[in-house]
């Protein structure tokens, strides 16, 4: 999982490129590098560590030249070290290479071209690429690269350069992003929209095994059989702004408080008052969601989180049973899937290697598949059937938040669209879901009103090693995504558990000042919620909590007690999860940690 980027036009390559790689930074961030080639001399600049160690390095020696490609990795095959960064190159320094995936075949690979006299000097599953279109190449690099991806098994996105055409840049994608920004006599390639968009708006999204050749002439496009095809500009229309930290600290607390904003976008169009549920982008018919035997909501980390919201929210309002799976789980467990069978597939940036390895499985065993993603053009969106976009815009922080909210949206729009369509619910009940839901965006305002309250909170429980998180029904999946978001950017261990299920062993941990976060925001659970704050006080624990405006009573059983304003229990995870959302941002401040990019963590994993 790495970013990549490449760029040929009129201007010095390296900049640029040192420009796209920062705005990639989110899908990895261990080593960056790039080459350069200039009058047929190919240099390469490449370091461990930080986007900002390899400007120093070019800043030191500049490299000249105005078409180069540059990659920035979150290391999969052998550790993140000068040696294994990228680009890779072969040994006569000819053919240089950026790739983001794997290329599962490579030990295969590696050896059948060391009999063939090639050498290797890192222990990455990269450097194959660049000794393959060595070997197949003929005069022509586009048809050395078709050849040498017929021989590569796995997924990559490539960006290549040869110093035997010093006025071309060949790439092509599978299984991994990447798009071609199309500029003024300039044009680039990246991973991801954002790292084009200061030079252009108008981009091709690449399928699978699409290849493209940039050369001073523009750009072209091929297929494997080296045919040139046509492809529509997409035009890009949100802001670049958008993809920056606008005046706030950080990008997780500039997304935290964007969440207001994406959840009004995300129900815009769909949901309106008087109208039935919109969702123009599904085209499941009511035959087909009446005969529905199951369905499988199938995701990783926080979205899986969002999934456990969906799993009860559409059985209990469309009455359909629902699975629930991590995604890498899924597919080694042999599920019972039919043509009746829907899968329901959340990730944000529709990349997941876990997720679309479940995705491709579903539809092989004949299941429709509806994704649920933020990026448009995404191999989830693609792959899918039908594709819910959560409009929660480009998402930086590694920590997801705004995106979350968005998916739990997602499965209430979801979930009243089968209740609609299969008439398990009123029309009364779906008018009075639909105005609590577009009060939503008002009440995480009002929320996040409250963040000086859980900032000082923090600071009492910064010095804290240990942390439980405790929840019933819908928050218990609130409680599972708020000790994510506190291990994930505090490094603070946290256990997420149902309430009920603590006497059956983890009560055991409960000791003198252990902190316990308990939510009881669900009336029907209330009194039941409040027992088990009873269990753990009494062993000592100090018990923090929230419950909706109100329950001020609550007060007499915990340490601490902070509100959320009064919401339909079936929708309070979108505003409960905010506070806990601050709670870990303010956390990981008090603790000098790297809110944006934690250690170890990548935006988007698409390695299994
Ligand atoms: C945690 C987080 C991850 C992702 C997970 C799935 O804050 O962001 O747990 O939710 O890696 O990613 P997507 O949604 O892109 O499939």
């Amino acid at each position: 999982m790495c970013g990549i980027v490449g760029y040929f036009g009129k201007r010095e390559a390296s900049s640029l490129l040192v420009e796209g790689l920062s705005k990639l930074e989110y899908r990895g961030y261990d080593s960056a590098g790039v080459a350069i080639l200039n009058e047929g001399k190919l240099e390469v600049v490449k370091c461990k560590g930080r986007l900002a160690n390899l400007e120093d390095k070019l800043q030191q020696k500049p490299v000249i030249g105005n078409m180069g490609i540059g990659h920035t990795r979150w290391a999969t095959h052998g550790a993140p070290s000068d040696v294994n960064s990228h680009p890779h190159t072969n040994k006569k320094g000819t053919v240089s290479v950026v790739h983001n995936g794997i290329i599962e075949n490579y030990i295969s690979l590696r050896e059948w071209l060391i009999s063939k006299g090639y050498e290797f000097v890192s222990e990455t599953d990269t450097e194959v690429i660049p000794n393959l279109v060595d070997y197949y190449y003929e005069g022509d690099l586009l048809k050395a690269v078709i050849k040498a991806t017929e021989k590569m098994e796995g997924s990559y996105a490539i960006g290549v350069l040869t110093t035997h055409e010093p006025d071309k840049l060949v790439a092509v994608r599978h299984e991994s992003p990447l798009v071609v920004g199309l500029g003024e006599e300039e044009n680039f390639i990246a991973s991801d929209i954002p790292a084009v968009l200061n030079q252009t708006r108008n981009v091709y999204l690449l399928e699978d095994k699409e290849f493209v050749v940039i050369t001073k002439d523009g750009v072209k496009l091929y297929n494997r059989l080296e045919e040139e095809i046509n492809k529509e500009v997409f035009h890009v229309t949100w802001d670049a702004d958008a993809a920056e930290k606008g005046g706030y600290e950080h990008f997780m607390i500039k997304e935290i408080h964007e969440q207001p904003k994406a959840i009004k976008d995300t129900m815009a169009s769909r949901i309106a008052l008087g109208q039935p549920i919109n969702l123009d982008d599904i085209h499941i018919t009511k035959e087909q969601i009446k005969n529905l035997n199951k369905i499988y909501i199938v995701a990783c980390g926080t979205a899986y989180h969002a999934g456990v919201v969906g799993k009860y929210v559409i059985e209990k309002l469309a009455r359909i049973p629902v699975e629930i799976d991590i995604a890498s789980e899924f597919k080694y467990r042999d599920p019972i899937i039919d043509e009746n069978t829907l899968m329901i597939v959340i990730s944000q940036s529709g990349e997941t290697a876990d997720t679309m390895s479940a995705l491709r499985l579903a539809k092989y065993k004949g299941a429709r598949v509806i994704a649920v993603t933020n990026v448009v053009g995404s191999s989830a969106s693609r792959e899918a059937d039908d594709v819910l976009y959560t409009w929660a815009g480009p998402e930086i922080a590694v920590a997801s938040t705004k995106a979350y909210v968005t998916q739990l949206i997602a499965m209430y729009i979801i979930a009243l669209f089968f209740s609609q369509e299969k008439e398990t619910l009123t029309s009364e009940e779906i008018e009075n879901i639909k105005e609590e839901m577009l009060r939503l965006p008002e009440k995480a305002e009002e929320v996040l009103k409250y963040k000086e309250t859980i900032q000082k909170f923090t600071t009492k429980t910064s010095k804290h090693k240990d942390m439980f998180f405790l929840g019933r029904g819908l928050d218990y999946a609130v409680a599972m995504e708020g000790s994510l978001k506190l291990k994930e950017i505090s490094y603070i261990h946290s256990e997420a558990y149902a309430a009920g299920e603590l006497k059956h062993g983890p009560i055991a941990l409960i000791e003198e000042g252990t902190i316990v976060i308990t939510m009881a925001t669900q009336e029907e659970l209330y009194d039941k919620m409040v027992s088990n704050i009873k269990e753990v006080s009494a062993r000592g624990a100090k018990v923090y909590a929230f419950a909706q405006e109100g329950h001020t009573e609550i007060e007499k059983s915990v340490n601490s007690a902070s509100y959320i304003p009064r919401v339909m229990d079936l929708l309070a995870p979108v505003i409960a999860i905010i506070p806990l959302q601050l709670f870990s941002y303010y956390m990981a401040i008090e603790k000098g940690c790297d809110v944006d990019k934690p250690r170890n963590l990548a935006k988007s994993v698409t390695v299994e």
